[in-house]
């Protein structure tokens, strides 16, 4: 018999150092003007030079332990959602496992870019549902100041760092996921990928002379895609769940631009008052993004149990993914 599994515990977490517009404009052509209008971001978090992926993703995770009621030995499995880990070999899951002491735990990544959230979450659920975990940590994390050309004015601007986790375990019956949704499609036209850096393309001192082992993003095409993937992607969980738009509290959608946002609520039909937006302080911090709007959203007590609520994203692969929850506390 498969078990009811949600969300037990969620914690969040972001760097100290807070960089603005302004502190950009300082340092490439750029103005706040721009990056406000085109993408709705005021403001970031950027790491400390000694703070790697891990280090927040640890936080993040005492905090969810914290207000899940359990311990790090709890835990029986780690998934940790990135597409900037602290090393290319070893999981960032396992330093996770280290730093917070998660002895009874197996650990490893989960790489779908800024859908990283929903996929490890829907892995923790079928982890569970099928009795062969019980307590599962998720944890999505970024540190993307440092994988991003900061004399890339088309990619700098966008990103920040941060990172939230969720313990993931069975709830009450008629609680947690109700459905879920986890797509890709090819990326044609190389939108969205760090071309150099890894075994395609090693680093040599030419990658570095031409500057490929930073993200590069053609920003329309990424545009165009996720106007279509937010709604499709929640279209398809509304519909596993057997619910339709208007049965929905609230939506925590990957928080990339308020323009993808503000066209996927218009295809949904689902009002923008219902989208939460955290953006503007914290910008597209990928596979950390949902959780941290989730987290926040907790935080100021908005979403209450019995709230059925969305979390959709997309992401570099091309993925895209979408969760229902009855929220279970
Ligand atoms: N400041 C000033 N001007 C800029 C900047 C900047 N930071 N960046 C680009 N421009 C310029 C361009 O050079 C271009 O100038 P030109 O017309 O002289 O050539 C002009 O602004 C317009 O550029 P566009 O790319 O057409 O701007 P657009 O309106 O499409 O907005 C944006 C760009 C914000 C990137 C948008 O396309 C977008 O949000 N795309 C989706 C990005 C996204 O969601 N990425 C998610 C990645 S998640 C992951 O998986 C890592």
């Amino acid at each position: 018999m498969f078990k009811n599994v949600g969300i037990i515990g969620l914690g969040t977490y972001v760097p100290e150092n807070v960089m603005t517009n302004f502190d950009f404009e300082k340092i490439i052509d750029t103005s706040d003007e721009w990056i406000r209008t085109r993408t709705g971001i005021e403001e970031r978090r950027f790491a400390s030079a000694d703070q790697a992926t891990s280090d927040l993703g640890a936080e993040a995770a005492k905090i969810a332990l914290e207000k899940a009621g359990l311990s790090a030995e709890d835990i029986d499995m780690i998934i940790l959602a990135t597409t900037t880990p602290d090393y290319p070999i070893q999981s960032t899951a396992c330093v996770v496992q280290e730093l917070i002491g998660a002895v009874n735990a197996g650990a490893v990544d989960v790489n779908a870019a800024c859908s990283g959230f929903v996929y490890a979450l829907t892995m923790a659920k079928a982890l569970i549902a099928s009795g062969m975990n019980k307590k599962v940590l998720v944890i999505g994390a970024e540190v993307l100041s440092k994988c991003v050309d900061m004399q890339d004015r088309n990619t700098c601007v966008l990103f920040g760092d941060g990172a939230a986790a969720a313990v993931v375990a069975e709830v009450e019956e008629g609680y947690g996921i109700l459905s879920q949704f986890l797509g890709a499609e090819p990326d044609v036209k190389g939108a969205l990928r760090t071309p150099a850096g890894g075994t395609r393309k090693p680093l040599s001192q030419e990658v570095l002379d031409e500057r490929s082992n930073f993200l590069q993003m053609k920003g329309q095409d990424v545009f165009k895609f996720a106007v279509k993937a937010l709604p499709k992607a929640t279209l398809e969980a509304l519909n596993g769940a057997g619910l339709k738009a208007e049965n929905i509290d609230m939506v925590f959608p990957h928080q990339a631009n308020v323009r993808i946002i503000e066209a996927a609520s218009k295809r949904l039909e689902i009002p923008m008052e219902k989208f939460y937006l955290n953006l503007n302080k914290f910008g597209n911090t990928s596979s950390a993004s949902i959780g941290l709007a989730l987290g926040e959203a907790l935080e100021k007590g908005l979403v209450k149990k019995g709230d059925t609520v969305v979390l959709t994203g997309f992401g570099a692969g091309l993925t895209y993914a979408s969760m229902i929850i009855r929220w279970s506390y």
